[in-house]
């Protein structure tokens, strides 16, 4: 675009005072064969705002959550608070009715790596250890995070998992950096995970995320430092590895073709910040 002119990003400022270097800067990374975001993934500053208040609400209902997990209860009763807590504050929750999912979240338990539908039947039980993931839709912008649970006592096993999954998300956070990559995300999880035994899942990664649930790009957290979509400030996406305790494989639920269990019957964990790249590093909108 030229120089002069307003920029695409509705800033108000000229081109040239915008985002002008920020696209020198992606071209000159395309030019040596790197895949960069296009104009597209990157939010501009009404964006930004409107998806941060879908964030903010996201976390909300997270907050709730945390606030009322119990044993002895549902994972239906998780599934009604996140439904009213969203409900109550104008929102929407992004998974119900979501390529056909049911349910207003998933609740994911032990052997469950992820998309566990909530079920009156499913009691949370001492010792269970259960990722609740919420998504939220405010003013037709999307956030998304997931948190893991303890209920009650659980096993040295079951806590370590979860501790090491927390450090895994931490450590890929502290990876992320406008002008690196993806796989620098990738690269710090992975290899946490295997030096504390565990595996990360393969096939299913994050997304970017803002105005849509599932945007490009796919992100992986198996891939090497260096590798995959530049960080450009403006791309938003989830960072949210799902962290076996044996092997990375799964199989999905035949009768409600969503929930994914482990291949080996081992214990899963997962937890998901939703982050912005900025020009100066990255900010976690929801976690
Ligand atoms: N929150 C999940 C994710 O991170 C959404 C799964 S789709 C659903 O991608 F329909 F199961 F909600
Ligand atoms: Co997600």
């Amino acid at each position: 675009m030229e120089r002069n002119a307003l920029c695409w990003c509705g800033s108000g400022k000229k081109y040239k005072k915008c985002h002008m270097a920020i696209e020198e800067k992606m071209q000159f990374h395309a030019d040596k064969g790197e895949i960069v975001p296009s104009r597209k993934l990157l939010k501009t500053p009404a964006q930004i705002e409107k998806i941060k208040a879908s964030a903010a609400l996201n976390t909300l209902v997270l907050d709730e959550v945390a606030k009322n997990i119990h044993a002895g209860m549902s994972t239906e009763e998780i599934n009604k608070i996140v439904y009213d807590v969203t409900t109550a504050h104008g929102g929407i929750p992004a998974p119900l009715n979501y390529e056909g999912f049911p349910k207003s979240v998933c609740t994911s338990i032990n052997n469950e790596v992820c998309h566990g539908i909530p079920d009156e039947n499913h009691i949370l039980k001492e010792g269970d250890i259960v990722n609740v993931d919420v998504s939220t839709i405010l003013d037709g912008y999307f956030s998304d995070a997931s948190r893991m649970f303890k209920i009650g006592k659980v096993s040295d096993r079951a806590e370590k998992l979860v501790r090491v999954t927390e450090e895994c998300v931490e450590l890929g956070l502290a990876a992320a950096k406008p002008w690196g990559h993806l796989g620098d995300i990738a690269d710090a999880i992975n290899t946490h995970a295997q030096k504390n035994g565990y595996s990360v899942v393969i096939d299913i990664g994050g997304h970017g995320i803002g105005l849509q649930f599932h945007e490009e790009p796919f992100v992986s957290y198996v891939t090497p430092k260096g590798s995959e979509m530049l960080l450009v400030p403006g791309m938003m996406f989830t960072i949210e590895p799902m962290i076996n305790e044996g092997s990375p494989d799964f199989f999905v639920d035949e009768d409600n073709d969503w929930t994914v269990y482990t291949i080996d019957d081992g214990l899963s964990a997962q937890i998901e910040y939703m982050v912005l790249i900025t020009e100066t590093g990255v900010e976690v909108l929801t976690k």
